[in-house]
């Protein structure tokens, strides 16, 4: 941890303790399913797009707590590739908070020491977007504090079949050398194929909004995440939000199919 719990958590709520945070548990990776914008902004009668920009404030405190708490990996599923069914002025209106909000942030977040990259298939993004997530991959590269994984057109079934393809080249050209094509493949062979590729998978999925499904969301990576749901619709979370949904990880009895 970077900093005391004291100074992480200012002003606790009545009845949540910071100190029952156990330091030395604290989540190497942690994967996130922003949800509710569009419902925070329909009970204050707003567009759905004021939603989502109120959520950018949610994701600024959740990427400084975070990295204060020493997560090494924090994954924040940003656009999936089904949302591009929705209506398109949202559609258009998320990319361009994508890029506005990557360019007003990335000094920021290089000063934070944070690293920001992308899971997803950025080549679908306008230009625009794509440039802002790459100009931030640059700049930041080789920050070391956290790493900033934004899941933008990201769609977990797309990416299991990417791997599946990387695999079955690897077998031809394995082949073509005369080798033999139908040697037994692992579980890490088959991962370098994800996105994820250099990432630990994520310890805990938070999702908030109270909807209790994955969504396409690292269905590879998460075979034995704890989930944790929140009711909290995403522009209201905040560190004391993330505080309990961190004590809940660490309530659980995580065994992985073992007895304990
Ligand atoms: C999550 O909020 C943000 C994105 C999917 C981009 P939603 O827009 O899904 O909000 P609800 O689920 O409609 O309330
Ligand atoms: C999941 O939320 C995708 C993101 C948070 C980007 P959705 O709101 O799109 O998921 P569903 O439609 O409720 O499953
Ligand atoms: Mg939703």
């Amino acid at each position: 941890m970077n900093k005391t719990l004291d100074y992480i958590f200012p002003n606790p709520p009545k009845g949540l303790d910071p100190a029952a945070l156990d330091p030395r548990a604290i989540p190497e990776h942690v994967a996130v399913i922003m949800d509710g914008n569009g419902r925070w902004a329909k009970k204050r009668a707003l567009n759905r797009l004021k939603g989502h920009k109120a959520g950018i404030e949610a994701v600024r405190e959740t990427i400084r707590c975070a990295s204060d708490l020493g997560v090494r990996y924090l994954t924040i599923y940003s656009f999936s590739t089904e949302n591009w069914k929705r209506p398109q002025e949202e559609v258009v209106g998320l990319m361009d908070l994508f890029a506005k909000t990557m360019l007003a942030e990335v000094n920021g977040l290089h000063e934070e020491n944070v690293r920001v990259r992308t899971i997803g298939d950025l080549s679908a993004l306008p230009a625009e977007t794509r440039e802002a997530f790459e100009e931030a991959w640059l700049k930041t590269r080789d920050n070391t504090r956290m790493t900033l994984v934004v899941a933008v057109n990201y769609g977990s079934r797309q990416e299991i079949l990417h791997a599946a393809e990387a695999c079955v080249r690897r077998a031809l050209a394995t082949a073509a050398e005369g080798g033999d094509p139908t040697a037994p493949l692992t579980e890490a062979e088959f991962a370098q194929g994800l996105y994820t590729a250099d990432i630990p998978d994520p310890e805990v999925v938070i999702r908030t909004s109270g909807e209790m499904r994955l969504s396409n969301y690292l269905l590879w990576q998460v075979a034995y995440s704890e989930f944790v749901a929140t009711d909290v619709l995403w522009p209201d979370f905040d560190r004391y939000e993330l505080l309990r949904c961190l004590l809940e990880f660490q309530s659980r009895d995580r065994r992985f199919g073992a007895v304990k």
